[in-house]
């Protein structure tokens, strides 16, 4: 068997430029507009053929290793698509993007996987079917097929992708605790929501190619988690003590994000903040047409080995 037969695929993690809630919605999500921008901090998953109709998994962090993982409902969602019978997979997971932190790791491991799989089984989904397939998975799925920045609407499945805007260094620092995301949905109050003022204008400054407003960066579910969660709180005042002149929380927390235009500014706030021994990492952002590569020879190459 060749040892070339496996694909590594990178799951690249997001954060919220901005997260507007509108209200609470009838079936108990909430409607949301959200700018969201894919990030180079990234799990790592290899993809191998294996024996037909089986999905196997692996994960380094083994509370995660679990069949119910989004990774691997990914697999089985379209596993019975394939023109050529029931291919089998082998899904190795390298987790680096911490969990309950806001970052969408699990979601963006599951849309790699399906965007990944509609390559390598030629199923020809395009990227409309994938966003459906998605949202099925989880709310922010869909906006992880193209990833880029996009401004994502109803309660995550609404994708319109905007133009790459600037790249920017990112501080992505984890206060030492997960968070939620039902209980921070849960919390919220008639007064916590609003209007979509901050999306608008990010989708907007980013449709026009201007810089980023980082004044105008807003996440209506911070105030509730720094209120309610001190380790978050003490994690924002280290970044801000550290010389970052914007910190926002990404998601539903816990993680925190600083951004910057020159790496000189990023790398002094990381070193500070490294010191007080928060997990902090320093990294950026990542452009649409850097998302997904192009991870088909080996794979189908290998898949005519399987068949002899
Ligand atoms: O869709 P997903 O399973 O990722 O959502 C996790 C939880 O976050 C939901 O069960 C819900 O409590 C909350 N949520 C929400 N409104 C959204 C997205 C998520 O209330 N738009």
């Amino acid at each position: 068997m060749s040892p070339q037969r496996s694909v590594f695929v990178p799951a690249y993690a997001k954060i919220n430029w901005t997260l507007d809630v509108l209200g609470r919605r009838d079936d108990g999500y909430h409607e949301l507009k959200s700018v969201m921008q894919t990030i180079a901090l990234a799990d790592v998953i290899r993809l191998t053929p294996t024996e037909p109709g089986t999905v196997f998994f692996d994960c380094d962090v083994p509370e995660l290793g679990v069949q119910d993982n989004l990774a691997v409902r990914a697999a089985h969602a379209v596993q019975h698509l394939a023109l050529s019978g029931s291919p089998g997979v082998r899904i190795e997971l390298n987790k680096r993007v911490p969990t309950q932190a806001g970052l969408g790791g699990g979601s963006s491991d599951a849309a790699a996987v399906l965007v990944a799989l509609n390559a390598l089984w030629s199923l020809g989904l395009g990227t409309t079917e994938l966003e459906r397939i998605g949202a099925d998975l989880g709310s922010d799925v869909p906006f992880f097929i193209r990833g880029g920045t996009s401004v994502v609407g109803g309660r995550g499945e609404q994708v319109e992708p905007l133009p790459d805007g600037e790249q920017l260094w990112l501080i992505v620092a984890k206060p030492p605790i997960g968070v939620p995301t039902p209980a921070v949905f849960r919390a919220l109050t008639p007064d916590d929501f609003g209007h979509s003022v901050a999306s608008d204008a990010i989708a907007e400054a980013t449709r026009n190619g201007d810089p980023m407003p980082f004044d105008l960066l807003h996440n209506d579910l911070e105030r509730g988690v720094l209120h309610n969660f001190a380790a978050v709180a003490q994690a924002h005042d280290a970044l801000r003590r550290a010389g970052a002149p914007v910190v926002r929380m990404s998601g539903s927390g816990s993680a925190l994000f600083a951004p910057f235009r020159m790496l000189d500014a990023a790398a002094e706030v990381y070193t500070s903040v490294a010191a007080t021994g928060l997990p902090v990492w320093l990294t950026h952002t990542i452009a649409a047409r850097a998302v997904h590569g192009e991870p088909l020879a080996a794979w189908q190459s290998a898949e005519e080995e399987l068949r002899g």
